[in-house]
């Protein structure tokens, strides 16, 4: 793909995929976005960026967006991201993750749109038995969201050996931060993840935080998790898609920085960045926590020309509160 042609950022209004049209932005690309705004935020995409209002299960949709933009290549970020609400509804999330994917990978293969990138997660693994864990570990995923993003990488993988398509499944750890420049942040109402929630907790938002068990074959007895800053994620992305474009290999990759830090020690570097003691209480541990989560990131390192430049808890927990400061203030306009 030639930077001529459009990209089409699926879930460019959410967390994830907002830090990405800036980074393809910011790498020279062409970008549209599609968004039904479920969880998305309108603002969230500069006015710059075209912006459609519709659903990835809407196939029509996709392929006019595919023709009327020329769009050369698809990012894939849309979806449903709760755990513990695809235990509730698997189904809802089998319709959004996996059915919505195979429409839009079916239009991608009908308008001969050659390349895909895909936001799996490190919930394919399930509870791996070995950390660092590698992209060729058992995928056993403990929960129907981890079995959701399972399935559309199969469905990419067999649909990649039949058409032209090329693809890369990333593997996303623990993703969090927000863009340096206070462009974009995370500001999803009802967000689960521990940074997010940590800085919510320290601008006021909510009264305590719950660490969800402590007594785990850890150091300090609470889960360790592979935290990678939201920037570096995007940055990834566009390493990605110019690897798929030089080499038309299809990639699984790990997304994460390789070494791992505890929920304390999160809740330590809030408290150091905001300056002020969190009401930290002990929860019980939650079904299928897995008591360690780090990637192994030979392959990313080895396969993709990309390196970190934010990796650092205190560096991705200053940019979380920052941006959660902005939300507070009510300045978080893009
Ligand atoms: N946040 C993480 O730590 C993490 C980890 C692993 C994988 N992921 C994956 O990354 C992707 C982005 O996650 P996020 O944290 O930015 O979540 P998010 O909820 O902020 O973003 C998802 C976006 O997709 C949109 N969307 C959802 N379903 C849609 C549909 N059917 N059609 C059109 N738009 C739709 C939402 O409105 C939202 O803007 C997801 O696929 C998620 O599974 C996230």
């Amino acid at each position: 793909m030639t930077k001529h042609s459009t990209i089409l950022i699926t879930g460019g209004a959410g967390y994830i995929g907002s830090h990405a049209v800036l980074a393809f932005i910011d790498a020279g690309h062409g970008v549209v976005v599609l968004d039904n705004l479920s969880t998305g935020v309108r603002r969230a995409v500069p006015a710059s960026v075209p912006f459609v209002r519709g659903d990835v299960g809407d196939g029509a949709v996709v392929a006019d967006m595919i023709k009327r933009y020329g769009v050369g290549a698809v990012v894939h970020f849309a979806g449903s991201v709760v755990v513990p609400d695809s235990v509730a509804n698997p189904l809802e999330y089998y319709r959004n993750n996996t059915a919505s994917s195979r429409t839009l990978i079916q239009a991608c293969v009908d308008a001969g749109v050659s390349r895909f990138l895909f936001s799996s997660s490190a919930a394919v693994y399930g509870a791996p038995t070995r950390v660092p864990v590698a992209e060729d570990a058992p995928t056993v995923p403990i929960n129907p969201y981890g079995a959701s993003k399972l399935m559309t990488e199969w469905m990419l993988r067999d649909a990649a050996a039949a058409h032209a398509l090329s693809y890369a499944a990333l593997r996303y750890f623990n993703v969090a931060g927000a863009d340096p420049a206070g462009r974009a942040g995370q500001s999803t109402p009802r967000a689960t993840h521990l940074i997010k929630v940590a800085c919510e907790a320290a601008v006021g938002k909510r009264p305590h935080i719950d660490v969800y068990g402590d007594d785990y074959d850890t150091p300090d007895g609470t889960c360790i998790r592979d935290y990678i800053h939201v920037s570096d994620l995007a940055a990834a992305h566009v390493a990605a898609l110019a690897a798929l474009t030089e080499n038309r290999t299809n990639l699984v990759l790990n997304c994460g920085y390789g070494r791992g830090a505890s929920v304390r020690e999160v809740l330590a570097a809030v408290q150091k960045a905001a300056d002020r003691p969190l009401d930290i209480r002990a929860a019980p541990r939650r079904p299928g926590d897995p008591p360690a989560l780090v990637a192994d990131v030979a392959a990313i390192r080895r396969t993709l020309s990309w390196s970190p430049a934010h990796d650092d808890l205190a560096t991705i927990v200053r940019s979380a509160l920052s941006w959660e400061r902005r939300l507070a203030a009510g300045t978080d306009v893009a």
